[in-house]
């Protein structure tokens, strides 16, 4: 045991990766395993039937070894998290049932957590003594979203994606280049030995008057240009293609998270979701912020992409006001952050 605090066993299981996790009240992660279903990727995206039956599959299994990894008596678990909505709803629906099966038979709590929260809370895993006020930049494979905290219970959306997320777009264009799936890694990857020069690509509205985006007109600008070269130029230029495609994606939401920070003299920012695993908005987040001393945090990797330690994280504040839910929940699909 690391310390005394309350234990959190945690699921998450809203797209394609089955995670269980054990976190204390204090942040503390005793355990945070993740079984990612590789069975996806030669169908070049998610199938939404096969991933609920990996997610059967794994869940017990993954579960055992969660307690046994931690070395606690599963007595001591105070109560379970688990994300109930955005996400495959099928997917959901695995982890939530799991959930409140095992909080029935052990007669403790069960927490429901918004995935999208749950990204931004696994800031509070490297950052435990964080404090609100802060503006969170969550950039999923689903969502785009720039959302202010007053305080951990009160926050609003201030502008988010019209139409594709950042990661769907890293997603698309590397298909387009015919680069495997998901394609935001892949592209950071190239993109580290191209130049970002090399192709002026459109950038989201970079308007004054909002804090809104949208990556439609850029996916076309990558599909027409596409659509006049041959595989020989792709493969030729494919650094160079993937920098340039990475600096539209990056550059407007850096632009427009900071702008807003300076305009409302907000201190903080965090990033949150899958691409802010990304080398590039992590580097030039922090550098343009901290030209006018704006803070900016962001978890390690692996805490970036869906895992359970974030769920139990966010579950945190709701464990100790005492803000559980009945065994009747249901988990749902409907986009966006909301407070569940
Ligand atoms: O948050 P996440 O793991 O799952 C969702 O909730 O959607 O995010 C997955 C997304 C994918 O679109 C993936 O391509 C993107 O995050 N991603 C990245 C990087 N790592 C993952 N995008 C850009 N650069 C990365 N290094
Ligand atoms: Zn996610």
């Amino acid at each position: 045991m690391k310390n005394n605090q309350d234990l959190i066993l945690a699921f998450e299981s809203s797209c394609d990766d089955t995670s269980v996790a054990i976190v204390d009240t204090a942040y503390q992660i005793h355990c945070n395993l993740i079984s990612s279903q590789i069975s996806h990727n030669d169908f070049g995206g998610i199938l939404p039937e096969l991933a609920s039956r990996l997610h059967m599959k794994n869940i017990l299994y993954l579960t055992e070894t969660a307690i046994q990894c931690a070395g606690i008596d599963q007595r001591r678990i105070a109560a379970i998290a688990v994300s109930v909505n955005p996400g495959l709803i099928g997917s959901l629906i695995v982890g939530l049932s799991f959930a409140k099966s095992l909080a029935w038979s052990m007669d403790i709590p069960l927490i429901t957590v918004s995935h999208l929260l749950a990204h931004i809370f696994a800031n509070y895993l490297e950052h435990p003594d964080l404090n609100p006020p802060f503006a969170a930049l969550v950039v999923s494979g689903g969502h785009t979203e720039l959302v202010y905290f007053k305080s951990d219970h009160e926050f609003e959306v201030i502008g988010k994606t019209l139409d594709d997320a950042a990661g769907e777009t890293f997603d698309k264009a590397a298909k387009m280049l015919g680069l495997p799936f998901p394609g935001g890694p892949v592209i950071d990857k190239l993109a580290q030995t191209g130049d970002d020069g090399f192709l002026p690509f459109p950038r989201a509205l970079n308007r004054k008057d909002n804090y809104n985006l949208s990556y439609s007109g850029l996916k076309t600008a990558i599909k027409k240009h596409l659509a006049n070269q041959d595989r020989e130029y792709r493969n030729r230029h494919i650094n160079n293609l993937a920098a340039s495609i990475q600096a539209a994606i990056v550059e407007p939401l850096v632009h427009k998270t900071v702008r807003w920070c300076r305009e409302n003299h907000v201190q903080t920012i965090l990033l949150a979701g899958g691409v802010a695993a990304n080398t590039l908005l992590r580097r030039l987040m922090r550098e343009t912020a901290e030209k006018h001393r704006i803070n900016v945090l962001y978890p390690s990797i692996k805490l970036c992409l869906d895992n359970a330690a974030m769920v139990a994280a966010a579950a945190v504040t709701k464990y100790t006001s005492h803000e559980y839910s009945n065994l009747d929940v249901n988990a749902f699909s409907t986009k966006g952050t909301r407070r569940l």
